[in-house]
């Protein structure tokens, strides 16, 4: 069945977006809701399979239990070497946006255009050393960029000192294609280098551990939309 994505296009605004991978997997609905009261835009999943990131997180049951059970869209981040098979459980599970690394072992555009085709929309996500050029052959056919700021497997790492230089040639990629497609950042993000991010060009922060691991979620969200807006 075809979805209907929950994903809005770019509207000018900062969205954040709560990674579960930091929240209480005992109490994952609580912290859900309590990101969604505190004014969450979407809800970030990160699916890690052990080869591309030395790691191991959820599948597309978790992506199936979270669907229909919050209004926030379901961005869902496939740290995987192979995303093709992939596509279509998570689709079918309620995922809203799938995004595929382009250091991936599939063919990317036949991925981009199997998650297309089931209505879910599209994000390529590079690694902290890869060019930003690279994306140029994919920026038809994506809603999303995602930048990684830390080396991607684990939450609570620091945001890396080579990240603004490369969240800003994406911006301008971005820009010299005339398109709408949103700008995300995801490792590292805080009340202080959400600023950092956004001003390099980010438009999409997703924190993990700065949130759930806060004493009080609501705040440290609020504090991190404050000084991405701030700009
Ligand atoms: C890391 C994941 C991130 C992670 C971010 O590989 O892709 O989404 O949850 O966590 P923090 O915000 O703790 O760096
Ligand atoms: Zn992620």
């Amino acid at each position: 069945m075809k979805k209907t994505s929950k994903m809005p296009a770019v509207n000018g605004k900062i969205s954040i977006a709560p990674s579960i991978l930091s929240a209480d997997l005992f109490a994952l609905g609580q912290d859900v809701q309590t990101v969604e009261k505190a004014g969450a835009d979407w809800l970030h999943i990160d699916i890690m399979d052990g080869h591309f990131v030395p790691n191991l997180s959820f599948g597309p049951s978790v992506v199936k239990s979270l669907n229909g059970r919050t209004a926030l869209a379901l961005d869902t981040h496939l740290m995987v070497e192979h995303p093709f098979p992939f596509v279509e459980p998570f689709a079918a599970a309620g995922a809203d946006l799938l995004t595929v690394h382009l250091e991936a072992k599939d063919d990317i555009k036949q991925t981009l255009a199997k998650i297309k085709s089931l209505g879910v929309k599209t994000g390529i996500s590079i690694k902290p050393d890869t060019d930003p050029q690279a994306l140029l052959p994919f920026l038809d056919e994506l809603d999303l960029i995602l930048v990684m700021s830390v080396y991607p497997g684990f939450g609570g790492q620091s945001f890396l000192p080579q990240s603004p230089a490369q969240l800003t040639a994406v911006r301008t990629l971005i820009k010299n294609s005339g398109r709408k497609i949103w700008l995300e950042v995801d490792g590292g993000i805080n009340a202080q280098t959400a600023a950092t991010a956004a001003k390099a060009g980010a438009d999409a922060l997703v924190a993990g551990n700065a949130i759930f691991n806060a004493a009080d979620p609501a705040t440290a969200l609020n504090q991190i939309r404050q000084a991405a807006s701030g700009i």
